[in-house]
């Protein structure tokens, strides 16, 4: 008889009530931890860049070729394979934008160097100005890490040049 005198439903109601307020307390860590996150990597961005491109099979980029690459954020880069055998050192990626005036830049293999043809700019095989207008001026081209996996040839390029 005693049980009939309690109302019905207080214990679910409790529990409901219990599973709602921690729904709640998951939604709302869940959120400001996220934004937490991102709030952490635009104040404390990365100093160790780790955006590595694909940008070509080892077999597909011959000696004494070059190939031009462009990033997602339009910066563009000539990769050259300067040397036979399929280590690091026998490659190098540099921007084929000339520091003197901004025109394109290419890799001449018998000559062993950069060649700007706007004023004779002259880059060596690291991509050091050693002669023109860019030497003059003390301009050597941007140098970009690569790095090879599986017979695959990566970049690695700031953030800003994917976005
Ligand atoms: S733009 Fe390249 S040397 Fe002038």
């Amino acid at each position: 008889m005693e049980s009939e005198t309690q109302p019905k439903g207080t214990p679910r109601r409790g529990f409901l009530s219990w599973v709602s307020s921690m729904t709640m307390f998951g939604g709302l860590a869940a959120g400001y931890g996220t934004l937490a996150a991102i709030a952490g990597r635009f104040l404390f961005p990365s100093n160790h860049p780790d955006n590595w491109q694909f940008v070509a099979t080892l077999e597909n980029l011959v000696v004494g070729q070059s190939l031009s690459y462009r990033t997602p954020g339009g910066a563009r880069i000539v990769v050259a394979r300067q040397a036979t055998g399929d280590s690091l050192e026998n490659f190098v990626a540099l921007s084929s934008v000339c520091p003197h005036l901004g025109c394109a830049v290419h890799w001449e293999a018998n000559n062993n160097r950069f060649f700007c043809p706007c004023h004779n700019g002259i880059f060596d095989s690291g991509g050091k100005a050693t002669g023109g207008p860019p030497a003059a001026a003390n301009q050597s081209l941007k140098k970009y890490p690569l790095k090879i996996e599986n017979g695959l040839l990566y970049i690695s390029l700031p953030a800003e040049s994917i976005a």
